[in-house]
């Protein structure tokens, strides 16, 4: 069950748990009850319910009731609170999914990213084919597809305003998107493969990286490394979030590689 069901699952058991001891308790404490306690009430026991699950969501369990109960007092127009959660729909799709919020590769990484073209069309003297496998806004798409030593780069992304914007980004600035899920890209055709995603998909991207990349090509992770994988090479930027790079070369073709590798 995903967890944002999770949490408002419970967010019912505790409005049952309450309204039932209301009921039960209404010859003890007598009626009329403050609806600040009671908001209060209903957040704490819900916060308390999700004890299982990330510290982060018992917090949003807190300030849930909390901050309905304030839009009602506010009167916030209800269009708007529904205005606002279709368009964080629009650019966070594939939080629930796959675990994996909208944030953007600075330019620090950037400049590391052009350093590994450079030096790859160095060794092999050929133009590299380079991927963002969810590419945001398209910034490293567009970025890539200016740099000589690049032949074709491409982004892939599902999250509707994100690959809206784009495709106008790549329209005016160069560069390929496709609204495309990045298990169904098959990454085969590419020397550069990149990803800033989450821990979560990581083993069973590394699973798919080893069947797909050919021998020779590169598979870069921002931040987030394969685990339990040696990665070939391991860049640490000096941007202020000290933004690491890990390196994974592809030296066997796939097929036939077994489940970890350590690379050499
Ligand atoms: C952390 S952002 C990175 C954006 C961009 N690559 C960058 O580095 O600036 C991850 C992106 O992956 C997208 N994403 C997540 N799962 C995806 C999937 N299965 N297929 C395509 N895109 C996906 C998200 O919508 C989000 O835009």
């Amino acid at each position: 069950m995903g967890k944002l069901f999770r949490a408002l699952l419970l967010q019912f058991v505790a409005l049952s748990v309450l309204a039932i001891a209301v009921y039960l308790l209404r010859h003890v404490f007598t009626p009329p009850y403050s609806v600040w306690v009671l908001v209060l009430m209903q957040a704490g026991l819900a916060a308390a319910l999700s004890w299982r699950l990330p510290v982060w969501w018992r917090w949003i369990q807190f300030l849930l009731p909390l901050g309905l109960y304030g839009a009602s007092l506010l009167q916030v127009n209800p269009w708007l609170s529904l205005l606002i959660f279709v368009l964080l729909w629009l650019v966070f799709a594939n939080v629930n999914k796959e675990r994996v919020p909208l944030y953007l590769t600075n330019s620090v990484t950037r400049q590391a990213l052009k350093v590994l073209a450079e030096e790859r069309f160095g060794q092999q003297g050929v133009q590299q084919r380079f991927v963002d496998l969810g590419c945001g806004l398209a910034g490293n798409v567009v970025y890539m597809s200016r740099l000589p030593q690049i032949e074709h780069s491409l982004g892939v992304e599902t999250a509707p305003l994100p690959y809206f914007i784009s495709r106008l980004h790549v329209w005016w600035r160069g560069g390929e998107v496709r609204a495309q899920d990045l298990w169904k890209t098959d990454l085969s055709g590419f020397d550069v493969v990149y990803a800033f995603l989450s821990p979560e998909p990581m083993p069973k991207l590394w699973h798919k990286v080893q069947q797909e990349m050919r021998a020779g090509s590169v598979f870069v992770s921002n931040s987030f490394a394969v685990p339990g994988v040696e990665p070939s090479q391991v860049w640490e930027l000096s941007d202020r979030r000290q933004t690491r790079l890990y390196l994974y070369e592809i030296t066997t073709s796939s097929m036939s590689l077994p489940e970890k590798r350590v690379a050499d």
